[in-house]
């Protein structure tokens, strides 16, 4: 496995790597989820690069940038043993040199949910993904569903640019209590620990509801709401039940549709979703 830095140690290993070439954009401190999109990319692609950019520009004045946590040989470690072909490791100064002034934004779908709380993410994450696109040029590129309204951001950034990647959406991969695995889950102490699979189980009441016949989208929000709000250590940001490609809250639920949510367990902000209606 090699690691580069710049743009032209970039270009120059991938000149070595045969197509079709996979791509895992990450912000390092992996977990099992982030392997899981390598592996998949594996069995995949003839190559694998991965990338470890803790991106300034999606973090809010207020989120967790200087403290995000980073861990560099233990991330190089994990993806070789992924079987990783190549990572790049940009610096800030790669990726937004001096006098930088192009964004790129999607509208409509990062209005609401994740969008509404953290203004400015979405421009910072699709802009540094099609920068990494540009850059790696992969025929496929691999995201989590965890991150879901992200995942539908890219995918409609890469068919409104005409980027020609396969946009691969992976299952969140979770703790054996059901906790999601998030880098942000290393913040919490073990009595929040223990309070954050609330998510898990609030998700898992209303996709049960929903199986059993609810089909009412403001009480299977209502339901969530109740299980957070019975955690004391945990307070609700928001909860949704919406169309799974518009994004917009539902009155009924009659088709593939997203049951989301965010929390705050202490100062640790948490997401998460499932799926109804497949
Ligand atoms: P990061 O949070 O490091 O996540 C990198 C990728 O791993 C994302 O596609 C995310 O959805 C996926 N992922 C995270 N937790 C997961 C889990 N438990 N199961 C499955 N996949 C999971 O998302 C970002 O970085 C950044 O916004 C990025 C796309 C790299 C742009 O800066």
């Amino acid at each position: 496995m090699q690691t580069v830095t710049t743009l032209a140690e970039l270009r120059l290993a991938l000149e070595r790597l045969p197509g079709p070439v996979g791509f895992v954009p990450t912000m390092g401190y992996l977990h099992a989820g982030h392997v899981s999109l390598a592996e998949r990319a594996r069995k995949e692609c003839a190559s694998v690069v991965a990338s470890i950019f803790v991106n300034p520009t999606q973090f809010g004045p207020n989120e967790d940038l200087a403290k995000y946590p980073r861990d560099l040989p233990r991330d190089l470690a994990l993806l070789e043993a992924a079987g990783v072909d190549l990572v790049w490791t940009p610096t800030p100064e790669v990726v937004y040199p001096p006098g930088f002034q192009t964004w790129v934004t999607v509208e409509g779908l990062t209005s609401p949910l994740e969008g509404a709380q953290r203004p400015g993410h979405f421009c910072g994450v699709t802009t540094v993904v099609a920068k990494l696109f540009n850059a790696v040029g992969p025929q496929k590129a691999y995201f989590g569903q965890k991150d879901a309204q992200q995942a539908a951001v890219i995918r409609r950034m890469t068919k409104d640019l005409d980027f020609p990647i396969e946009i691969v959406v992976c299952p969140t991969v979770r703790a054996a209590d059901g906790l999601a695995m998030s880098s942000r889950n290393t913040y919490l102490n073990p009595e929040e620990r223990q309070a954050a699979t609330v998510l898990f189980r609030s998700l898992t009441a209303a996709k049960a509801a929903y199986e059993t016949g609810e089909r009412d989208a403001e009480r299977l929000r209502q339901i969530m709401r109740d299980a957070i709000n019975a955690e004391p250590l945990v307070r609700l940001q928001y909860v949704s039940c919406a169309d799974y490609d518009t994004l917009e809250e539902l009155t009924q639920v009659t088709g593939k549709s997203l049951l989301s949510m965010a929390v705050f367990v202490g100062k640790t902000r948490l997401i998460d979703n499932f799926v109804i209606g497949e």
